[in-house]
Formats: structure tokens, C-alpha cells, sequence
């Protein structure tokens, strides 16, 4: 998030306009944790993971009377625009405020790449390149013990972070959300490895799946393979932006203030085929996002 923070504030400044910051999220702004910045303020941050303004979810701003205050905050301190940088709990906020009247631009931050509108969201490719290390490892144990992991990922509800990351991995299961599974079949896949020399075998599941702990007793319980199971968690939404990561935010960023220069407001961003896209915030969230079923096949094909 941090480099999007940057991108805001260093284009809204270059193009005359004072740039504000608020704090700690919805709580923030309903609270008034809000700061004017400069361009000194988002020095240093690219490179870090996280965001200096901190965040938090904040159950009174789906209440009227909440975003009453957080729009009369806006207005005290003579803000006529809003950029979120967000998921889909920030993107409701944003689409609420404007309905009520207050020009939003939603920028997709979260690193379960579910945001309708955008091939990807800030802080995807992140968590893609943590979950991809901690699979590099875990191989190196599960070939020398010759082990069946189970690797549990984050995503909410969205299975990317498990696709592309198994993907990557070369994991020989992935388990989504998106795609019913047979416990019968993912045994059958591990059996036919193990008969074709296979040393070790590595299962990816996506949180929205259900619980990594319990699929790994299912498979130790139905096969003879030692199992054992490693549940990644927050880990994934940490460490130092990646460079794809840092120009996408940058891009995003920098995106949402030209609309907000433009007059618009209700809009929320998105990259697709690498070129910049936005569209109107009432209407994009009835979308959902989907799964890329062809890459989904692939991952079954070349992990025979
Ligand atoms: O939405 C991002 C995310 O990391 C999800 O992947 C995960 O399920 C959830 O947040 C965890 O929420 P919390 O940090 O509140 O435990």
C-alpha cells in the first residue's frame, strides 16, 4: 500500500493540490486522525511493506450515522476528495460514500486479488512470491523426509494466491474454493505420483477450501504417507513490496488523482491487459471476480 500512499500524494502535490492523509482507515476518519502531507512524508516508504497511514476495520462506518461523521470530518478539514486504497470492506465504504454524495476513487489493495475491475490488486504478487519461497522450502524438508505436505494460503474467499502459487510451486494438488474437489481424486493423484517414483508430494489449499490441518489428517488417515501440514497465514501480508507490485501501485495511485483532477469521482481503478482502467464504483461491485478456470486445467495437466 505504502507506494500507492506515495504515488497519491507526490501526484496530487505536483499538481498543485494539498494532499491529506487519514489514518487508521474508516476508524481514522470517523475519529479525525487526519494530517495534512507533504512530500517529505512519503519518503522512504516504497520499499516497505504495510502502510504508514496504518488501517483497521471499522464495523460503525456501515452504519449511517458513521459515515455521517466521516463525511463532516471530510468537509472540516476542506477535503473534496477521497482516494481508498483497499479491499472489499474499504471498496463498500467507498461505493456507500458515494452514494451519499462524497466523490470516492477506489484503489484495489489487498493481496487476495478478488476486486471486480482489475486483473490485479496491490499486494497480489507480494504474497505470490512469499507463499512461492515458503513452497521452495518446504520442498527441500518434503523431498529429504520423502513427506506429503499441505500448505494452507490465505485469499479470503478467492483461491488465486493457491493457483498461481501452486502454479509456480509445481504443486502437485491445488484446492480452491472456485472448484469442487474429491478427496478420492486428490488421493488417486498422490498414489499415481508415489507409483511413478514421486519422492514427495506438495497440496495447496486456499483458506476458502476449509482447514489445512484437516485435509492433512484425511490424507494421512486414507494413504500410508507421512503428512504434515503448514499454515502460512499473515506472513503473506508482510515483507518488502516486489518491483511488479511497486509500479503497479505507483500506476494505480498516481491513476486515481488524474481522475479526481478530471472531476470525477465514483470510479475505481484497475489495471487490464496493462493498461489503466476505471470504472463507476455503484456499478463494478455487482461484479464478481473470477478464477482463471484455463489456468486452474493447466495446473492439474502439468502436475500429472
Ligand atoms: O483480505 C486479506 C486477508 O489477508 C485474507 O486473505 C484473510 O483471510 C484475512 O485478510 C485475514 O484477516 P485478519 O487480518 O483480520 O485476520
Amino acid at each position: 500500500m505504502n507506494a500507492a500512499v506515495r504515488a497519491v500524494v507526490r501526484k496530487g502535490i505536483y499538481h498543485d493540490m494539498e494532499v491529506y492523509g487519514i489514518y487508521h482507515g474508516y476508524a481514522g476518519l470517523i475519529a479525525g486522525h487526519i494530517e495534512k502531507l507533504e512530500l517529505g512524508s512519503v519518503g522512504d516508504i516504497i520499499h516497505r511493506g504495510g502502510t504508514k497511514l496504518y488501517t483497521a476495520r471499522c464495523p460503525e462506518f456501515k452504519t449511517v450515522e458513521g459515515r455521517k461523521k466521516g463525511i463532516e470530518q471530510l468537509k472540516k478539514h476542506g477535503i473534496e476528495g477521497l482516494v481508498v486504497i483497499g479491499g472489499d470492506g474499504s471498496y463498500m465504504g467507498a461505493k456507500k460514500l458515494t452514494e451519499e454524495g462524497f466523490p470516492c476513487i477506489g484503489v484495489p489493495g489487498t493481496i487476495d486479488n478478488d476486486i471486480p475491475g482489475t486483473d490485479l490488486t496491490i499486494g497480489f504478487d507480494t504474497a505470490l512470491n512469499t507463499v512461492i519461497d515458503s513452497i521452495d522450502k518446504i520442498r527441500d524438508t518434503a523431498t529429504s523426509h520423502e513427506r506429503t505436505y499441505v500448505i494452507e494460503v490465505m485469499g479470503r474467499h478467492a483461491g488465486d494466491i493457491a493457483l498461481w502459487a501452486g502454479l509456480a510451486g509445481g504443486a502437485e494438488t491445488i484446492l480452491i474454493p472456485e472448484a469442487d474437489f474429491d478427496m478420492d481424486d486428490v488421493i488417486t493423484r498422490l498414489d499415481r505420483g508415489h507409483e511413478r517414483g514421486k519422492k514427495h508430494s506438495i497440496i495447496i489449499v486456499a483458506e476458502g477450501v476449509g482447514s489445512g490441518v484437516e485435509i492433512g489428517k484425511q490424507i494421512e488417515e486414507k494413504t500410508s504417507f507421512e503428512t504434515r501440514v503448514s499454515v502460512l497465514g499473515h506472513i503473506q501480508r508482510g515483507g518488502s513490496p516486489t518491483a511488479a507490485d511497486r509500479v503497479l501501485a505507483s500506476r494505480l495511485g498516481a491513476y486515481a488523482v488524474e481522475l479526481l483532477i478530471q472531476g470525477k469521482g465514483g470510479r475505481c481503478v484497475g489495471i487490464q491487459s496493462n493498461k489503466l482502467v476505471d470504472h463507476d464504483i455503484l456499478e463494478i461491485l455487482d461484479h464478481k471476480h473470477t478464477i482463471d478456470h484455463a489456468m486452474y486445467q493447466l495446473s492439474q495437466e502439468l502436475s500429472i
